[in-house]
């Protein structure tokens, strides 16, 4: 266990945000988590728990304890000629686990290559990308609980996954501490998951892609689109999709003829909150040292010294156009943490 204090967070979120926090302490087992539960520090303090902090703005300094996972290990626990199932450490790297994954040609989760992040907050929001999401592979996921220190497994179901939503989100936010996941992943039978529009069109060439074609892929298709945290700092999409009703939609059909959408029941349609922004001229939009990047308009991003104020004043602005143009509610899919 590593304990540090009046610890610089810089490299522990990707919008490159400059804040403090009291203590930051990773540890490294499920017993030191518990230890730490225990602790006279833990008792007195507020604390947070990160994994790769690619979801997370930081507001203000945060006072309080920062936690962090070093769990770590890819396991096969269960298998048959056809799956297998791994437990993952929350705290190894999410791409590191895809790429382990294609390199062993264990279908399902490859089309979720290059999301930054550690693999316990994979169920948390439930990630998902071209076609698929956490929640298709996850079969069970190990916790500890906060307020007793005992360890649960929570089987996919009771997860109660959505769009970037999960129990862990809502009743159980801030209740339980992800330690280990376990996904079922395919030996035998794969099939490429192309369906997803730019993936689609990238495959119509390739009909016999490998699995490690569709990551490449994927990782091409993200690189075009998306900014690299290192050099401009973001948190991927900062808004999630908006998800309204299909009288509200055929209204806006009528002055907005190309408005796409994703069609989730007879009632509701999901809209791309990128298209949204950039119909509102904010695309590419710079106002000081935050922006709203060019390639993909639903993430916005630090292009240097930005702190958190910045960037929600600018998400405030996006908020309101969109309201006043769409009647529509934007929702950051990012944390925000005022601390
Ligand atoms: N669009 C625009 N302008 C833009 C961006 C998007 O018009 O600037 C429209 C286009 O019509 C496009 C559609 O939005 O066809 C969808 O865009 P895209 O395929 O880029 O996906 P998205 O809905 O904007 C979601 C996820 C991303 C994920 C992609 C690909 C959410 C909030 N975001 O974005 O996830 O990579 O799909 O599957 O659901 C993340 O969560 O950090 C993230 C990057």
């Amino acid at each position: 266990m590593k304990t540090f204090e009046n610890y610089s967070l810089l490299n522990n979120n990707t919008f490159g945000i400059d804040v403090k926090a009291n203590y930051f302490i990773e540890y490294d087992s499920v017993e030191e988590l518990q230890q730490l539960l225990r602790s006279d520090l833990l008792m007195e303090s507020k604390f947070l728990h990160i994994g790769g902090g690619s979801n997370l703005l930081f507001i203000n300094n945060y006072e309080g304890v920062i936690l962090h996972s070093n769990i770590k290990g890819i396991d096969a626990i269960e298998g048959s000629r056809s799956v297998v199932v791994l437990k993952v450490g929350a705290g190894e790297k999410w791409d590191g686990f895809v790429e382990y994954c294609v390199s062993k040609h264990y279908g399902g989760v490859e089309n979720l290559s290059g999301i930054p992040g550690e693999v316990g907050a994979t169920p948390v929001q439930n990630i998902g990308a071209y076609g698929a999401e956490a929640a298709n592979s996850i079969v069970a996921v190990e916790c500890v609980n906060v307020k007793t220190g005992e360890e649960h497994v929570f089987t996919a179901k009771e997860c109660r996954f959505g769009y970037r939503d999960s129990i862990f989100k809502r009743e159980y936010k801030g209740k339980y501490i992800v330690t280990y996941v376990h996904f079922k992943l395919c030996k035998t039978g794969w099939t490429p998951n192309v369906n997803y529009g730019s993936l689609k069109e990238e495959f119509a060439k390739y009909p016999d892609a490998s699995m490690s074609d569709v990551r490449s892929a994927v990782l091409a298709i993200r690189g075009r689109k998306l900014p690299e945290p290192k050099v401009l700092g973001n948190a991927g999409s900062f808004f999630m999709n908006p998800v309204i009703s299909v009288e509200h939609y055929n209204k806006l059909k009528e002055s907005f003829p190309d408005i796409p959408c994703y069609v989730l029941s007879d009632k509701e349609v999901k809209v791309p909150a990128g298209w949204l922004i950039e119909q509102c001229g904010w695309k590419g939009k710079s106002v000081g040292n935050v922006a709203v990047h060019g390639s993909q308009a639903l993430v916005l991003i630090n292009k240097g010294g930005a702190n958190g104020l910045d960037i929600i004043n600018l998400s405030d602005s996006i908020r309101a156009s969109i309201r006043e143009k769409f009647n529509i509610d934007l929702t950051p899919e990012v944390n925000i943490i005022f601390g």
